[in-house]
């Protein structure tokens, strides 16, 4: 369990990385994720804006497309990085999330730096998934 605490850390320290490369001239709200993958690999992710508000995209999906097009599909930790703190995935990445684990730990920064670990299941409980189409 220690060393799974140790992992998340390193894994949040990946997304705090990835906040250098937000590009968010807009909300200047900057995000930085990190995905762990089964295969233990690690991929990153920023937010990424456009002056057509709405194409604007999350640090964590751009961290799970790169994920999954690189060919890990199996995610166990998704780590979410903001300078202000206590930002959880926001609705459509927690659906994004749930495609690909129902077992994922999201974890996070508090206000005061400090990690938190929750489960995709209780962020998104009762999600529409691949077994609702079966
Ligand atoms: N944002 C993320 O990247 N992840 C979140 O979990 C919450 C919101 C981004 C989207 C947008 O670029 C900015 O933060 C403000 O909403």
């Amino acid at each position: 369990m220690a060393e799974k605490k140790e992992i998340y850390k390193e894994l949040l320290s990946f997304a705090k990385q990835s906040v250098e490369n937000s590009y968010s001239p807009y909300s200047k709200f900057q995000v930085g994720a990190a995905v762990l993958c089964q295969d233990g690999k690690v991929y990153c992710g920023t937010n990424i804006e456009n002056a057509s508000y709405g194409l604007s995209i999350c640090a964590e999906r751009v961290a799970i497309f790169t994920a999954v097009s690189n060919g890990s599909k199996n995610i166990k930790a998704v780590a979410v990085y903001s300078k202000c703190g206590n930002v959880t995935p926001c609705g459509a990445c927690r659906q994004v999330i749930s495609e690909f684990s129902q077992k994922a730990d999201i974890i996070y920064n508090d206000k005061n730096n400090k990690i938190k670990v929750e489960k995709i299941m209780s962020l998104l409980p009762k999600s529409f998934n691949k077994q609702s189409l079966k």
